[in-house]
C-alpha cells in the first residue's frame, strides 16, 4: 500500500470522543518506550507525525491519525512504565482498557514487543486478556536494527516457544526497524489486506 496521505485528527482519552463513522481502524499497543510512535511515523512516512521521546510515557493519550482518507492509524499510551506511579499507570491503563473494549471500529490490534526482551509476564498477559476478550491482534517485533541476524532469530523462535505454550495457534508476526525501514511494506500490505477482506464483507 502507498501512503498518499496521513493527517493527525484527534488527541482524547476519551473513547466516545474518537472520530465518528465506520472507517476501519489499526491501534499500535506495547510496552512505553518500545518504538509505538516511532513505528507510525515510519508507517506513514512522516518523520514528526506522532510525538516520540527518548522517555518512556511520552503518549499520553489515544491520537488518531487519518490515512489516505480511507482509514486510521492509532498511537495509544505505553503500557506497565513505572515512574508513573500506581495511579498513573491505573489511569492509563483504564484509557487503554477503554479504547479496546468499546471501539468497534478497531480492526486490528498490533501489539509491539522490543525484539531484544525475553518474554515478559506483562505483555504475555496482555496478548492473553485480548484473546479472551475476542481482540483480534499481531505481534510486531521492534528495533531490529539492535540485534545481529543470529541472535534475532533466536530471540523469536524463543518468543515463539513461549507463546506456543498458552496458544493453539500463533498470530501474525512483523519484524520492524523504524530506524533502518524495514518491515513497512509487510505490515501496510497487511493492513491493505484486512481493508480489502472488509470491502467483500
Ligand atoms: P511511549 O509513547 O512513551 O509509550 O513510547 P513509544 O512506544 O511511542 O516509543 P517512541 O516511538 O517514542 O520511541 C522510544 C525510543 O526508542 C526513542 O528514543 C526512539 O528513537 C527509539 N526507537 C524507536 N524505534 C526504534 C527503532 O526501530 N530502532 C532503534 N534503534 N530505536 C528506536
Ligand atoms: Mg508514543
Amino acid at each position: 500500500m502507498e501512503i498518499s496521505s496521513a493527517e493527525f485528527v484527534i488527541s482524547n482519552t476519551d473513547v466516545t470522543k474518537c472520530p465518528e463513522g465506520h472507517l476501519p481502524e489499526f491501534a499500535f499497543i506495547g510496552r512505553s518506550n518500545v518504538g509505538k510512535s516511532s513505528l507510525i511515523n515510519m508507517l506513514t512516512g512522516k518523520k514528526n507525525l506522532a510525538m516520540t521521546s527518548q522517555k518512556p510515557g511520552k503518549t499520553q493519550l489515544i491520537n488518531h491519525f487519518f490515512i489516505n482518507k480511507q482509514w486510521y492509524l492509532v498511537d495509544l499510551p505505553g503500557y506497565g512504565y513505572a515512574q508513573r506511579g500506581k495511579e498513573g499507570r491505573e489511569n492509563i491503563g483504564r484509557i487503554i482498557e477503554s479504547y479496546i473494549r468499546k471501539r468497534e471500529q478497531l480492526t486490528n490490534l498490533f501489539v509491539l514487543i522490543d525484539c531484544r526482551h525475553e518474554p515478559l509476564d506483562i505483555d504475555l498477559s496482555f496478548m492473553e486478556w485480548l484473546g479472551n476478550n475476542g481482540v483480534p491482534f499481531s505481534i510486531i517485533f521492534t528495533k531490529t536494527d539492535k540485534l545481529g541476524k543470529n541472535k534475532l532469530i533466536d530471540n523469536i523462535r524463543n518468543y515463539k516457544e513461549k507463546l506456543m505454550e498458552v496458544w493453539e495457534e500463533l498470530p501474525p508476526i512483523f519484524l520492524t526497524s523504524s530506524f533502518s525501514i524495514t518491515g513497512r511494506d509487510e505490515v501496510l500490505d497487511y493492513i491493505a489486506s484486512i481493508i480489502d477482506d472488509l470491502k467483500k464483507q
